[in-house]
Parts: structure tokens; sequence; C-alpha cells
């Protein structure tokens, strides 16, 4: 099942973007429909019509968004949509140099949105600029999970019993997270 999904990226000195647009190659390749927003003057508004969601943010400061998210972080805080009809995964860019702030404008973004009612499929990917690995090359083999997690997930809410009966019947149990 073709996936539409948007991808808001937050980003200082532009690696988070190149990322997504990694990730919307391997994405696109796969028949999936994509669309990169940076995060600047962005606000609550962009959740409004419920959907999936790519969340590709680094980390600044202590252990901040950055800069060109923060005032849609902050939209975000003060009128505290109700988001159950979002689906996002999250890729957080960090360094672990910042051992006590290692990804936390990721992690902070994904407290805010579960607290908000938003669904994460999968583990949040976690990419340590200081571990010699390419986050771009990291995070392209990363959705690829992440998009199968949410296909198949969009099949169960589509067809419930379909499942079930796939399920009984011994079918490979999908695992969700
Ligand atoms: C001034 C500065 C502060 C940073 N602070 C943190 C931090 O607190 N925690 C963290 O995990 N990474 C931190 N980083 C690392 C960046 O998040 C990481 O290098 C990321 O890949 C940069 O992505 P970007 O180019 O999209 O902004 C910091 C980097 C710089 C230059």
């Amino acid at each position: 099942m073709a996936l539409s999904l948007t991808i808001l990226v937050g980003t200082m000195t532009g690696t988070a973007e190149m990322v997504a647009q990694e990730v919307q190659t391997v994405l696109e390749a796969a028949g999936h429909a994509v669309t990169i927003r940076m995060m600047d003057d962005l606000d609550a508004g962009v959740f409004q019509a419920g959907g999936t969601f790519l969340i590709c943010t680094s980390t600044y400061g202590q252990g901040d968004v950055p800069d060109n998210a923060q005032e849609f972080f902050a939209s975000l805080e003060r009128e505290r949509p109700d988001l159950t009809g979002v689906t996002y995964g999250l890729i957080a860019l960090g360094d672990r140099t910042y051992k006590d702030t290692f990804c936390e404008g990721g992690i902070r973004f994904d407290q805010l949105l579960t607290e908000l009612g938003a669904r994460r499929t999968a583990e949040l990917l976690k990419h340590d600029a200081s571990s010699g690995t390419l986050p771009e090359e990291v995070a392209a083999q990363w959705v690829v999970h992440w998009a199968e997690m949410v296909e198949a997930d969009s099949a169960h809410a589509n067809n419930p019993d379909g499942e079930n009966q796939r399920q009984a019947a011994g079918s490979p149990r999908i695992t969700r997270i």
C-alpha cells in the first residue's frame, strides 16, 4: 500500500535536511508520496488534517530543538492540539559527546507529540554524529522498516478482522512497538 507522508525538518546546519532528502528518495523509489517541509514558519495547524509524519530533527544548545523548530515547538506546547489522528516516526540527530542531552531535541518532540495523542510507529532512530556512521545512510536503512510498520498498521486499521483471521491461520505475526 502506498503511503502519503510529510517529513518535517528541524535543522541548524542542514544535516537533517540532507537526511530527509535521502529518506524521501528511498520512500519514493518504493512508491510512496513524500513531501518535505522545513519547520520554519510551521505551526500546530500542520497536523490539523492528521496523517503520517516523519519528524527529522537535530539537537542544539542544552538539549534544545534547533532554531528553525523553536516557534513550531512552542506553538504545539501553547495550543496543545488533539493529535489522535497523527501517526509519526522520529529521526533524532545528535552527538553522544553531549552525553546528558544526547538527541534531546528529538526526544522532546517525541514526548510532546505522544502527550498530545499522536501515535509513534517504531522506536526513535537516534543518530550519533561521533559514531563514524553517516546519518543519511543509517536513516535510509531505518526508514524501510519504519514504512513497512506504518503500512502494516494502516492495513490493520482498515481491516482488523482480516488481520485477526490471518493471525489465527498461523501467518507471521506483526509486532507493534
Ligand atoms: C553548538 C552545538 C550544540 C549541540 N548540542 C547537542 C546536544 O545538546 N545534544 C546532542 O545530542 N547533539 C548536539 N549537537 C550535535 C548536533 O545535533 C548534530 O551534529 C546534528 O547532526 C546536527 O544536525 P543539523 O546540521 O541538522 O543541525 C550539537 C552541535 C553543536 C554544533
